[in-house]
């Protein structure tokens, strides 16, 4: 299934009018959001880790020649641009296209390699299972999945290596742990938390002033990243208690989650969440 953007709506109304701007979208996946900017008169500078989105962001740059580019590398690389942008947004997480090709392994209800990777380098999530200690894959079950009996489930995957998605799903006693164990291995195989937060990092500096970042998360772990992210960017800086306080380099745009309509139309947009600071100086 071609990906449907997930509250496309609400963040072209937190960007404002965005004729003539200068754009990052750090998650081009079918390409949605960039093609909705690029509509709208905006500059799109894209990033995806996912070779196979380059055959969709070639064909948008002969349609939009000298308006839209894809950087094909992870969006923590964002450190390395080396202009100031209006507008930075993150449309997180995997698209349909991943989870729906069972070949990439991102999917318990078809059978495939247990591979997950976004980028389709580096270590897949059987070769995780093989390098990783007991211990370790037990805390990346607890931390990225709420997976409880990591241990016991840790020991049964270090046992059995699992290579196929139905070879895993076997392993998982309760079938309430099958999402959250999937969904725990692939946090970690893509290294979300990690990408996320190096990413966000360099986002004050890389924003105008007036500029904005808009996040669309799909689970607790990456929205609470986001929302302790941009309450600090939005709390004063110093000590309240003493005189000499900076006032918030930032402030809050409202908070979206998708509308009924929205969700009758996708369900896969069910727990999204949209947050967006703008930065005052
Ligand atoms: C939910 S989809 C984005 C959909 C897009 N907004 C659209 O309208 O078509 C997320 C995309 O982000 C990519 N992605 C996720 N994490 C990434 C990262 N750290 N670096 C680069 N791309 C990433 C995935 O490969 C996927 O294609």
């Amino acid at each position: 299934m071609k990906h449907i953007p997930v509250l496309l709506n609400a963040v072209i109304n937190a960007l404002g009018d965005i004729q003539g701007k200068k754009i990052v979208d750090a998650t081009f996946g079918a390409g949605g959001y960039s093609r909705a900017f690029l509509e709208s008169g905006a500059e799109v500078v894209a990033f995806d880790r996912d070779p196979n989105v380059i055959s969709d962001a070639e064909n948008l740059k002969k349609e939009f020649p000298d308006k839209f580019d894809l950087i094909p590398k992870p969006f923590s690389n964002i450190s390395e641009l080396t202009e100031q942008f209006d507008a930075i947004v993150f449309d997180l997480g995997i698209s349909s296209m991943q989870i729906d090709i069972p070949e990439r392994g991102f999917s318990f209800r078809a059978d495939g390699p247990l591979d997950m990777r976004m980028s389709e380098a580096g270590d897949s999530a059987a070769d995780l299972i093989e390098k990783l200690s007991v211990e370790d894959l037990a805390k990346i079950l607890r931390n990225y999945g709420d997976v409880k009996k990591a241990g016991v489930l840790a020991n049964a995957m270090k046992n059995a290596k699992p290579k196929t998605t139905l070879e895993l799903k076997s392993l998982i006693y309760s079938p309430k742990d099958v999402a959250p164990v999937f969904q725990a291995l692939r946090i970690a195989v893509n290294d979300e938390m990690g990408e996320l937060e190096r990413a966000l990092n360099s986002v004050p500096d890389l924003l105008k002033v007036g500029g904005k970042c808009i996040c669309v998360t799909f689970h607790s772990l990456e929205d609470r990243i986001v929302k302790n992210t941009f309450k600090q960017w939005t709390s004063p800086v110093g000590d309240p208690r003493l005189p000499i306080v900076e006032e918030a380099r930032f402030k809050s745009v409202k908070t979206e989650v998708p509308t009924e309509e929205e969700l009758n139309v996708n369900p896969r947009a069910r727990s999204a969440h949209m947050r967006g600071v703008i930065k005052s100086y």
